[in-house]
């Protein structure tokens, strides 16, 4: 069957090349103001603190951090949802706080969210249909009926939901059908990119493996880059090529996601992969743990020098006062750990990570 695909847009005189990446985010900060109660002091919250990353066409690209290390909102200022205190976000070479408007609108055809919530972020008063197919008369694409019916009957096979389910309410599915519901009307336009915030961490542990797997089988056959926002290091091996890891604003370590499970580079990824479950008692005997010590600090008031030191067995005097840099070590990888490089050595942390 016909996908009936929309048009690509246009290049524009605001893009650039088609050999630039798809995505490139460059010296990202997004600072919020804030106050406790009402007289209390004015502190800036530094949710994004200096991001730099590029995803390419078809490039599943993973970011993954504790919570409150600023994931959701690097994912709301890559979808333009969010204005950037400083720094750019680029898509297809556009720069996505400087086009008009006009092509900002046609632009976000091309990148789409899927949230963690399939519960709030679906309108509980629309059926599936109206829910899948509200992106194409906010374009004006699929006027006719017909049209659109096979363009939605099209997206419901994709995520692996039944025809017949067209003229049924949020609350009638699981969900896991509700996350399906979520990708189908992500897919409706026909994006390039799919930003994807933490979107199995609502359901069910079985459940999440066949999203997991939905999203694998999307990517391959829609040919589509991923933008891929995780708390859970494991999930992010099965999806990702490529895998950042944030640490209080800031990304700590970016690696290839073989190379970041067999070879962390960084204390903080160590202690991540550390802290994942094994199944198998005797791997697990066998397994020097690193485990993360403390809470993690504030982003109103994150530590001098290296931002991870209060929580970091390795620091040394002067990981207090220097702030380390995203460097290049021997394995490939990228971390901005200049005391604890692990390329030579093998890694403790590794052994019996959960498939
Ligand atoms: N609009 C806002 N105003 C003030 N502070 C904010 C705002 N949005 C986010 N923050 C703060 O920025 C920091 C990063 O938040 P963010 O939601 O991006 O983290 P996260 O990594 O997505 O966390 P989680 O895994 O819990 O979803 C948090 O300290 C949060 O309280
Ligand atoms: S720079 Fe120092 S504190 Fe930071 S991760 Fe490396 S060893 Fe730890
Ligand atoms: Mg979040």
């Amino acid at each position: 069957m016909t996908t009936l695909r929309p048009p690509r847009l246009r290049a524009s005189p605001w893009g650039r090349l088609a050999t630039c990446p798809l995505l490139e985010v460059k010296g990202l900060k997004k600072h919020f103001a804030s106050r406790t109660g009402l007289f209390g002091p004015r502190t800036l919250v530094r949710a994004v603190d200096g991001v730099d990353f590029s995803v390419a066409a078809q490039e599943s690209f993973a970011v993954v951090g504790e919570s409150g290390c600023g994931k959701t909102t690097l994912a709301r200022l890559v979808l333009a949802l969010e204005t950037p205190t400083e720094g750019r976000v680029m898509f297809d070479g556009n720069d996505l706080n400087g086009v008009p408007p006009k092509r900002l609108r046609a632009l976000r055809r091309e990148f789409q969210a899927v949230f963690q919530d399939p519960f709030s972020s679906l309108d509980p008063r629309m059926t599936v249909a109206d829910i899948v197919c509200e992106p194409f008369a906010i374009h004006g694409l699929y006027r006719g009926p017909a049209l659109r019916s096979r363009r939605l009957d099209f997206l419901l096979d994709a995520v692996g939901l039944a025809r017949g389910h067209r003229d049924r309410y949020p609350h009638e599915f699981s969900g896991g059908q509700r996350q399906r519901i979520g990708i189908a009307r992500a897919l409706a336009m026909d994006p390039r990119l799919l930003v994807l915030d933490e979107p199995l961490s609502a359901l069910d542990v079985s459940i999440q493996a066949q999203i997991l797997n939905l999203l694998k089988d999307l990517q391959r056959d829609l040919r589509l880059a991923y933008l891929f926002i995780s708390h859970d290091i494991c999930v992010v091996r099965h999806l990702a090529g490529r895998v950042a890891v944030m640490y209080l604003g800031v990304i700590v370590e970016l690696s290839e996601a073989e190379g970041l499970f067999r070879d962390p580079q960084h204390p903080y990824t160590e202690a991540l992969l550390s802290a994942v479950p094994i199944p198998d008692p005797s791997a697990r005997r066998g397994r020097k743990r690193a485990l993360l010590s403390g809470e993690t600090p504030s982003p109103a008031a994150p530590p001098a020098g290296c931002r991870f030191h209060p929580r970091c067995r390795y620091a040394v005097d002067s990981c207090k006062t220097q702030v380390p840099k995203l460097r290049e070590t021997s394995t490939g990888a990228s971390s901005a750990c200049p005391v604890r490089p692990f390329a030579s050595r093998p890694s403790e942390a590794a052994i019996g990570v959960r498939p």
